[in-house]
């Protein structure tokens, strides 16, 4: 009651000082929302905008703002999509009509591998290919080998007998590792593809080691590409890229058709009898101020 009474005496004052208040708060919170509206967008852009969101939705419902920020999420969203299509887009896209290799029927191959670097083979690995080779085989197991470069050091045993190893083109295809003769206790010991195995056959791949090249008189830098140890091995179209030492013809009877060979220092070494024909032979030597700049063979075997 008392109450009452106070507010209806001083209602003419109040009313006035409530009017100038509501004008003030209408300024304001015009302000408020104008500089909402203009900031908003920008600020999103630099962190999560729910909070912001959900303070201008409460503060003002309007179809444009509602508009502005849906378009905004629209466009995260649609970042977000874009992202996730890239990532599908990185996996291989394997293309099975790749590898209709005519060698398959003109050797007979009782088996046939695909190695595929990008995981599009049934391996990715050389050498868990060859380890799949089955034992003294009588017949010929192929193993196709995909472009890229596969990192491993390979040995093929004396057991995996009548191989071949088919790669896309000795520009294209590389087995390849940097042992030394002194990473490994011996030059013989540093191949980086060695095959102990007889009637080994290869195509158009390129073996190589990247051990960088010696510098003179240098010790222990030697570093086999290909080792040979098995009777009646073939290669067509091949390459062997290394410095000091890249092929050791070690053992055996030995055919090289339009191979590329390339090193600096003693390039063609080893106790194999062979036959090079139409190969290139590409010595990387450089000049030294003695003027020794690199031999291509070793052990004085050229006929
Ligand atoms: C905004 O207005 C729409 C109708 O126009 C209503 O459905 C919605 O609940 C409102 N949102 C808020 C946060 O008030
Ligand atoms: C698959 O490989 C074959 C042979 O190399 C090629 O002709 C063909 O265009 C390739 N297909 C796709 C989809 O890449
Ligand atoms: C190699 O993979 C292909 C395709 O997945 C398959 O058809 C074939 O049987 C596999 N070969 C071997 C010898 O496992
Ligand atoms: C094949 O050779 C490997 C390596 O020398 C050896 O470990 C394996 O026992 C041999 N397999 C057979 C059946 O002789
Ligand atoms: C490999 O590349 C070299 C140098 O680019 C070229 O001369 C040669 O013809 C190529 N060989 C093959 C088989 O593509
Ligand atoms: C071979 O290269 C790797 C790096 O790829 C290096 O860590 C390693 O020491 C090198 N091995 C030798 C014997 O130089
Ligand atoms: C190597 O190939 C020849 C000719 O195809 C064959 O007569 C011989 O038995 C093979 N050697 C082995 C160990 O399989
Ligand atoms: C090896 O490559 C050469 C040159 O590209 C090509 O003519 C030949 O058919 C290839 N050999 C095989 C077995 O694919
Ligand atoms: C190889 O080892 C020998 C003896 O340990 C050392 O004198 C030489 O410098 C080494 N060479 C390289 C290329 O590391």
């Amino acid at each position: 009651m008392n109450m009452d009474n106070h507010l209806s005496t001083s209602a003419p004052i109040r009313s006035k000082t409530n009017l100038c208040f509501w004008v003030c708060a209408f300024v304001v919170a015009l302000l408020a929302i104008f500089l909402a509206v203009h900031t908003i967008p920008s600020l999103c852009t630099e962190g999560p905008c729910d909070l912001q969101e959900a303070i201008v939705d409460r503060l003002l419902n309007r179809s444009s703002l509602r508009h502005l920020l849906s378009v905004h999420r629209r466009r995260s969203h649609h970042h977000h999509h874009h992202r996730r299509h890239d990532d599908k887009r990185h996996k291989p896209e394997c293309n099975s009509t790749k590898w209709d290799s005519k060698i398959a029927s003109e050797y007979n191959a009782a088996l046939v591998f695909i190695v595929d670097v990008k995981g599009c083979g049934n391996f990715s690995h050389l050498q868990d290919a060859v380890n799949a080779v089955p034992d003294y085989s009588p017949s010929r197991t192929l193993i196709l080998v995909d472009s890229g470069v596969y990192r491993e050091k390979v040995v093929i045993a004396a057991n995996k007998t009548n191989l071949i190893i088919q790669g896309q083109g000795y520009n294209n295809t590389f087995i390849s590792w940097n042992d030394t003769a002194n990473s490994t206790g011996g030059t013989i010991h540093s191949f980086s593809v060695a095959i102990f195995s007889p009637n080994f056959t290869a195509y158009n791949i390129s073996f190589q080691n990247t051990a960088g090249p010696p510098s003179p008189g240098m010790v222990g830098a030697q570093a086999v590409a290909l080792r040979i140890d098995g009777d009646q091995a073939a290669f067509y179209g091949c390459g062997f890229y290394g410095a000091q030492d890249t092929l050791l013809d070690n053992k055996g009877k030995h055919y090289f058709k339009e191979c590329f060979i390339e090193g600096s220092i003693d390039f063609i070494f080893g106790n194999g009898l062979s036959l090079y024909e139409d190969c290139t032979i590409n010595s990387i030597a450089k000049e030294v101020p003695r003027g020794i700049s690199g031999a291509i063979t070793a052990h004085a075997k050229i006929r």
